[in-house]
């Protein structure tokens, strides 16, 4: 039998330890109960959770997706039902589940991350947290994670208050990723996710207005999936922390290709909108090309396509130190 298995983050104190390297993306699987009814859900790596804020939020003006060509846009705005409704109705069903759940965490400010961190801290049924600095949905949404300063501080104040799994999602409107990964990094993250959706529009030529009611909304699938697979790669040649990576996979080719640029797992968001049993498909996919191309452990090719190290490549870990205690 191929070894599908990834520890995500070695080492780590109460580690994260996933049965295959496909995860469910945020904002994509709703909480996992409705697919739960569709398919056996506890086969697949992890489920993130849908973005939770404080406040139940109702959502952007309609209509929130369009198509593009070879994606989507989304305008949702982080509809959710809080963390209230959260920790009272979801988690406890989350707890009777194998699969682990990573509950994925947006605000408005520093202090809302850290209060949503602090509630989340212990939980059962809650695995991890992933935090999302990178939402272009909202007003404010992209601020914490286009500074390498706020996405510091932010980062700091979120690990200050659990010691569980932490993963921050990051966007790729930035002028440097590594800078702002490296932020993070240094800060107490864990884990990377590697990355959003790009801000981008449609125009709908009938109104003459753009097409989603918020105006703009966030790009997915396959039309993204180059510029994730760059992100990821330069993340991996310079720094030293578990990537996630996410944009546009819908097959076992995608995900090894994510894998071979340095990521030890992989979410998979827009696919589902076409199949929702894509998650599961490509599992049984990656099984099926291991068998056929003799890999017998799948974390073996992480990172295949990544050049040698050379030292002037990596970022200077003591200087983000540095700017960590200034903060
Ligand atoms: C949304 O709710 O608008 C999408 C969430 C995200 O892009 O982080």
């Amino acid at each position: 039998m191929p070894n599908l298995t990834v520890e995500l983050l070695p080492g780590h104190k109460r580690g994260l330890f996933l049965s295959n390297p496909v995860l469910t993306a945020s904002g994509t699987f709703g909480n996992g109960l409705e697919y739960a009814k569709v398919f056996d859900i506890q086969l697949l790596g992890a489920i993130v959770s849908k973005a939770i804020t404080l406040r139940p939020r109702r959502g952007n003006a309609q209509p929130r997706i369009v198509e593009t060509a070879a994606g989507m846009l989304n305008s949702i705005g982080l509809q959710n039902i809080g963390i209230e409704a959260i920790l009272r109705d979801v988690a406890p069903l989350w707890a009777t589940w194998r699969v682990p759940v990573i509950a994925n965490i947006a605000g408005e400010s520093i202090a809302h991350y850290a209060e949503l961190a602090r509630r989340l801290d212990g939980t059962p049924g809650v695995s991890g947290i992933e935090v999302n600095v990178s939402c272009p949905n909202v007003e404010n949404g992209l601020e914490f994670g286009t500074d390498p300063k706020a996405a510091s501080a932010l980062t700091y104040a979120v690990r200050r208050e659990t010691d569980m799994p932490l993963l921050v999602k990051l966007g790729p409107n930035v002028t440097d990723i590594v800078d702002i990964a490296a932020a993070v990094a240094n800060s107490g993250a864990d884990a990377l996710t590697l990355i959003n959706t790009f801000p981008a529009m449609r125009i709908d030529i009938q109104t003459r207005r753009p097409a989603l009611g918020w105006g703009s909304g966030g790009l997915s699938g396959p039309a993204l999936k180059p510029i994730a697979l760059r992100m990821v790669y330069q993340v991996a040649r310079s720094l030293d922390i578990p990537i996630v990576g996410c944009g546009g996979i819908v097959s076992a080719e995608d995900t090894i290709e994510f894998l071979m640029a340095g990521a030890r797992a992989v979410q998979v968001g827009t696919a589902t909108f076409r199949n929702p049993r894509a998650p599961l498909d490509i599992i049984e996919e990656l099984e099926d090309l291991m068998r056929r191309q003799g890999v017998d452990d799948l974390q073996g090719i992480v990172g295949a396509a990544l050049p040698a190290r050379r030292e002037s490549e990596t970022v200077d870990a003591a200087a983000s130190e540095r700017l960590r205690q200034r903060l």
